[in-house]
């Protein structure tokens, strides 16, 4: 398979804007464990949004095929996360990073397209012993999207290749500041059937890549000095000045940290159009999908494939269908084996 482009940048800011990053990590305070959102949910609404990359985690135990509860695997992927820049700002000190001309440049280069729109700027925090899953981002595409349709679907559309003409394509910048033990991103610039690669995570480093087409996650932080604790939604990390973290809820303490035992990185997002004609046309709404038109695609396309030999299936049988058939996960690595350590 061809090999999916990503763009390395070391380092990515001045010392200065970087260490300006940390600052503003310690500056922000709080940070609450990654809910999970609700949308306006009629279509298998039982099955939770990232239904598709949690069956996969618990399936395989993750990259390295360990065995874990279904608890303490859960507790591993409950990370930290807070948005620091919405189309503007929303912390003051994060414009170098949302508008850094690198990531323009590299996000352009990307797909080929000449007008770059930084959207979203988010934290994400992991402590010793956290993970992330194996995963490809949430796309979105022309009247589809995470806030009104099921996560899995968009992901299984985009893995589909059914609805490319209403794609609109992301790029995804990842910069890690800190040089935490292990937590290295591990993604499959080859397609799932590649060799991953392993990048470690060093302080004012980061990647370009599209993340919703490209299978990645984080590799589990060390966790030699602070165990990790039963990590529960609802709970907060906070910074308590200096070199002090905790972790709990209300006034309940379950961990403290110091900086460097926390993996930190922040995600930037640009959508990328070709031209003006196609911003407009996206604004405007001139050419939108509905999800009951995706449905029908994909179920005409099971039925050619012969996966939907009689009746539709209920919803969540359908649904279940969908994932299955359109989302093909990476295999685990063999425990000893990581797969290939970046050099770049
Ligand atoms: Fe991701």
């Amino acid at each position: 398979m061809a090999r999916i482009d990503f763009q390395l940048f070391d380092p990515l800011l001045s010392d200065a804007d970087a260490e300006g990053m940390l600052r503003l990590c310690e500056r922000h305070g709080r940070y609450g464990t990654y809910a999970e959102e609700s949308i306006e949910n009629d279509f298998a609404g039982d099955l939770a949004q990232r239904y598709d990359a949690a069956l996969n985690f618990v399936r395989t135990g993750g990259r390295f095929g360990r065995k874990d509860s279904i608890a303490k695997l859960a507790a591993r992927t409950n990370y930290f996360r807070e948005t620091y820049a919405y189309d503007e700002p929303l912390v003051p000190g994060i414009e170098p990073f949302l508008n850094h001309e690198g990531f323009r440049e590299a996000a352009r280069r990307l797909y080929g397209r000449e007008i770059v729109r930084p959207s979203i700027v988010y934290a994400n925090l992991l402590v010793p012993g956290q993970e992330l899953a194996i995963h490809t981002d949430v796309p979105e595409f022309r009247g589809v999207n995470r806030k009104r349709d099921p996560q899995w679907l968009i992901v299984a559309m985009h893995h589909s290749r059914l609805f490319e003409r209403w794609r609109m394509p992301i790029a995804t910048g990842v910069a890690w500041f800190g040089n935490p033990e292990g937590g290295e991103f591990a993604f499959y610039p080859e397609g799932p059937w590649g060799a991953p690669v392993a990048l470690p995570v060093r302080h004012n480093t980061a990647i370009l890549l599209d993340t919703d087409s490209v299978f990645h996650g984080v590799d589990r932080v060390a966790e030699s000095r602070v165990p990790m604790p039963d990590l529960k939604p609802g709970m907060q990390l906070s910074w308590e000045g200096d070199d002090r973290w905790s972790l709990g809820r209300g006034d309940e303490v379950f961990a403290r940290y110091a900086f460097r035992d926390l993996r930190f990185s922040i995600s930037w997002k640009a959508y990328c159009y070709a031209d003006e004609a196609e911003e407009r046309l996206v604004r405007e709404h001139r050419d939108d999908l509905s999800r009951a038109r995706v449905l029908d695609v994909l179920v005409e396309d099971l039925r050619r494939r012969g996966r939907i030999p009689d009746a539709v299936p209920n919803d969540t049988d359908l649904a279940l269908l969908i994932i299955r058939e359109y989302i093909q996960y990476p295999p685990p690595a063999a425990a000893t084996d990581g797969g290939a350590r970046a050099t770049a």
